[in-house]
Parts: structure tokens; sequence; C-alpha cells
């Protein structure tokens, strides 16, 4: 059966978790009753397009349906699928009015997202660890059509909102999405250091919407993927240099913004913020929400609040006051005077000086460190009130009672380093 039109429908159908986690290793982290038949008759008499990764976990071509799968190696082939070396030619592949089903993976959903008519997202009840995502989705962009509760997971159904369709217009032939704007962040872990960096260098790296979803993605990867440290940066030799200010006036934009800083500040790891260039506005507080800054000497700060005739929300006042002293907060904030490297290492802000080199190398002598006493210990540098403080108590007795504090005194005792898990 095909849709009406010329233009191929595109469904992405995905079951992801609550941290956006489909796969892990290869496989899918869960087994839901009846997904699977859900997921058959969703998809049947229909094509299928996937990654060459997701085709291999499957490992056959599943009946009744035609398989495109996606793959640069000109070599691959499998009896029973047609392939294709971009997604373009995979959708021009399936033809005028095909019913495309996009089955995955992580850089498969990545890439046709943009394209996407509609969303069958099984929502799973979970947070399992994973190193590969669905995308995150603007929820501007989409309406929810139906939705069917399972046990343990609920099977989704939005539609593009019109109005709302980024790379296609009506009938017009499909681009290809420019991938190049479309990743601001990138995010890669090497010796369990997560790297995090802005690139938007033709801005300073100043973050719009679409950025700050990426970067919160990027953030919660960090987390589910159990890095034990991170490096936060920006390329092009500016850490980040604010925001657009077109979409300083969004309110969403500054809500959304509060969130990913909390989710940034409260990763249970040591973050280490390595500065150069440009470090304003929405970059000063990308840089108070890690724990220790390493600048170049070219790194320049500032609040410029007052030139603006905005207000930054109680958390940055209070960590710039905490972080830079008072006198400097007062002075950035107040007469928006531009700080120096200089400034950054003779008032405490920067805790080393350096490049990104000099950050990872920082970052990475916390890798091997106890994850619970980081993790307690970075709850009780942020208590504000007695009931922070009785989270912090917990951490404390949980560090205190762990197998951890046992293998940190053998190692002492018997000179060795140790091997902490965490427990
Ligand atoms: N929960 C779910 O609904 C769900 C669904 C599907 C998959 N998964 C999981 O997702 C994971 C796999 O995802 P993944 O991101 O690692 O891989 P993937 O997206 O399945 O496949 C990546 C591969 O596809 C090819 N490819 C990607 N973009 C291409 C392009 N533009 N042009 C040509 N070829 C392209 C490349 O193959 P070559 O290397 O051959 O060039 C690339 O290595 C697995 O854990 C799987 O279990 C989960």
């Amino acid at each position: 059966m095909t849709h009406n039109g010329s233009v191929p429908r595109l469904t992405l159908i995905a079951a992801l978790g609550r941290n956006r986690v489909i796969g892990r290793r290869g496989e899918i982290p869960w087994r839901l009753e009846g997904e699977q038949a859900h997921f058959k008759a969703t998809t049947m008499g229909h094509v299928l397009v996937m990654g060459r990764a997701t085709f291999d976990s499957i490992g056959r071509v599943l009946p009744g349906r035609r398989t495109i799968v996606l793959t640069r190696n000109p070599d691959w082939s499998h009896p029973g699928v047609e392939t294709a070396q971009s997604l373009p030619e995979a959708i021009a592949l399936a033809g005028p009015g095909a019913e495309i089903f996009v089955a995955g993976g992580g850089q498969v959903y990545a890439q046709a997202l943009p394209l996407a008519d509609r969303l069958v997202l099984s929502e799973v009840d979970a947070e399992p660890a994973g190193d590969a995502f669905f995308p995150v989705v603007d929820s501007r962009d989409w309406v929810e059509s139906s939705r069917m509760p399972r046990p343990g997971y609920t099977i989704v159904t939005y539609d593009r909102v019109a109005g709302r369709a980024r790379y296609r217009d009506g009938a017009a032939p499909i681009r290809p999405p420019d991938y190049a704007a479309m990743m601001p962040i990138t995010y890669r872990v090497a010796g369990s250091v997560a790297t995090i960096t802005i690139e938007r260098p033709e801005r300073r790296n100043a973050l719009n919407a679409a950025a700050l979803d990426e970067l919160d993605a990027a953030i919660g990867r960090c987390r589910a993927d159990d890095a034990r440290a991170l490096v936060l940066t920006g390329a092009g030799g500016h850490f980040c240099a604010g925001a657009d200010l077109t979409e300083l006036e969004d309110v969403e934009f500054t809500q959304h913004l509060a969130g990913v800083l909390e989710r940034l500040s409260t990763l249970p790891i040591t973050t280490v913020a390595a500065i150069s260039g440009s470090c304003m506005g929405l970059g000063m507080q990308l840089a108070i929400a890690c724990d220790v800054r390493v600048v170049a000497d070219d790194a320049r700060f500032a609040v410029p609040v007052a030139k603006l005739g905005l207000m930054v929300d109680y958390w940055t006042l209070d960590r710039v006051r905490r972080f830079w002293g008072e006198g400097a907060a007062r002075l950035m904030a107040l007469t928006a005077t531009v700080l120096t490297a200089d400034d950054a290492w003779r008032l405490g802000f920067a805790q080393a000086r350096g490049d990104l080199a000099a950050a990872t190398e920082l970052a990475a002598s916390a890798v091997g460190l106890a994850p619970l006493s980081q993790a307690g210990t970075k709850i009780g540098f942020d208590c504000d009130g007695p009931l922070e403080v009785a989270r912090y108590d917990a951490a404390f007795a949980r560090a205190w009672a762990s197998e951890d504090l046992r293998e940190g005194r053998a190692a002492f005792n018997e000179r060795r380093p140790p091997k902490f898990t965490g427990h």
C-alpha cells in the first residue's frame, strides 16, 4: 500500500528510553512484550530503511518488507537487500508514493529526523545505559496524534505540525539537510573522559535553541555512557560568546537553558571547562556550571547583562559571585567590564592555565578517583538548605559504607593504585 502523493512519506519508528537510549553494544537494551508484533504490523508491506549496523544486529531480511540498508561500503551486500550510500539516495530508491519506515539506528535516525513526517515511538519506561540514542525532538515541530499504553512502555505517534517542516516543502524535491549546521555540538569519549565541543565558530560558539538541544543531548549521553570526567570546550578559538540574541527573548529558551545548566552542574563526575577566547553571557554560565576551569591566555570574560537590559537568574548570579568573588562579579555585571585570563587566574576563577590538552589532562586525573566521593562532594558544594544537606549526609553515609572505601584503604596499605567501582 502506498500513501497518496508523489513524495514518499517518511516515518521514524523506534523504541527509546526516557534518556533517549535506543541501543547498547549493538543490541536493544530491553525486551518488551508485544513491541516486535507492533513493529511488524506497522511496517508490513512498506519500505524499511536502516543503517548497516542495525541490519547487522537484526542479521536477516524481515519478511514482507523491502529493505534498504544505508552503507558507505560499496562492497557490502546481502541477499534480498537493496543498498544506498546516502539517505536521499535511499528515499529516491524507495520511489514516489512509497511509505518509508526508518528503523534506526542512532546515526540514521539523526539524519532522517529533519525529513520525517511522522514518528512512531515506543516510549520505554526505563533509563538503561546505552551507546546509541534517538535524536532530540523539538516538541514545537510535532503534535501527538495517538497514544497506546502497554506494559512498561507507551506507543506514541507524532505528526509533524503543518508549517514546521524544516527541510521539506510540500511536493518540492527533498533536499539533503545541512548536516554541518545541524551538528553544532560534538561529543566523544576517550579513556573515560568525555569531551563536548561547541562547534559554531562562525558565531564564536554562541548557542541557539538547536545547539542548546544538542548540548543537552550530549550531557545526557555523558551520563548514560558512564564517562568518568567531562571536558567542555569550544572550537575555533572561542569557548562561547553567549546566546544568539534573537533567541534570548524567547522564554522557552531561557527555561531550557536553566535546565541544561542544572543538568551540567549536577553531573556526578568532575567537569572541566577549557576556555579560550570569548567566555561571555551564556558562555560564563557554562563555565560556572563546571567544577574547574582551565583558561588560555587569550580568554576574555563578561556578564554583559546591563548592556542588554537583561538579568540573569539567581543561580547564575550566585555562582558568578562565588566563583569570581563579589567585587569582580559586581564589576562585570554592573559596569560590563571585560576581564582577562590574568584576572581569572589572580581571582581564582581559573584553577589552571593552558589549552584543551591541559584541560583534558586535568580531567583524566579524576578518572581513577572514587566515584561516590566525587558525586557526594559535588552535592555538598551546592547544598542550599537543610533538604540538600540531608542529601549530602546520605551521600556521606554511602561513601563511608562503600566497598570503594575498603579498596582505597587496602590499596594505600599495599602501595598500589586503587580500583574503584562506584560501590
Ligand atoms: N530501539 C530501537 O528502536 C532501535 C532501532 C534500531 C537500532 N537500534 C540500536 O541502534 C544501534 C545501532 O545504531 P548506530 O547509530 O550504531 O548505527 P546505525 O545507524 O544502525 O548504522 C550506522 C551505519 O549506517 C551507515 N550509514 C549511516 N549514515 C549513512 C549515510 N548517510 N550514508 C551511507 N551510510 C550511512 C554506515 O554504515 P557503514 O559503516 O557500512 O558505512 C554506518 O556505520 C544498535 O544498538 C541497535 O540495536 C535500536
